[in-house]
């Protein structure tokens, strides 16, 4: 079967200005496919690049140079409205820091990205999932 390409990035690097005179260049012309259908970890230590990585593949963070590519898309070419809508069907991503809404009962977290699409909400099947984690 053919294996499609769900994420792409292409010689993406990314850098960081400490001050006038430094920059720290810590990701550098990285390239990788992964297709649907693939469980992919990446692999490294502390302060090697991995969340970086991730943000730029997620539209959260522009790459210095090179391009990243979900599901045909390139977020960093969309507007704003389509980025938004491209953040809620495209991606899922757990930071490393939850990120929760702290204002929210868990379930409310969950649901959000559902209301914000108009789909339809099922409380229970819901609820039976968080219970199973
Ligand atoms: N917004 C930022 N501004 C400046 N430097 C940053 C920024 N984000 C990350 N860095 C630097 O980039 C490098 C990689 O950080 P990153 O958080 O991607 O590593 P990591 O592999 O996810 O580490 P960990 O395993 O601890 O989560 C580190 O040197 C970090 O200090
Ligand atoms: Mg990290």
């Amino acid at each position: 079967m053919e294996k499609r390409v769900a994420v792409r990035a292409s010689r993406v690097s990314k850098e960081f200005r400490i001050d006038n005179e430094r920059v720290n260049a810590v990701l550098k012309e990285v390239s990788f496919e992964a297709h649907y259908g693939e469980f992919v970890s990446i692999l490294g230590i502390s302060g090697s690049g991995k969340s970086t990585l991730l943000k730029c593949l997620s539209s959260l963070s522009l790459p210095t140079s090179g391009e990243v590519e979900v599901n045909g898309i390139n977020p960093y070419q969309l507007s704003n409205s389509k980025l938004a809508k491209f953040r809620r069907g495209d991606i899922s991503l757990i930071f490393q820091s939850y990120n929760l809404l702290p204002a929210l009962p868990a379930i409310e977290n969950v649901t959000l990205p559902l209301r914000l699409s108009h789909k339809k909400i099922d409380r229970k099947q819901i609820e039976n999932k968080l219970k199973s984690c």
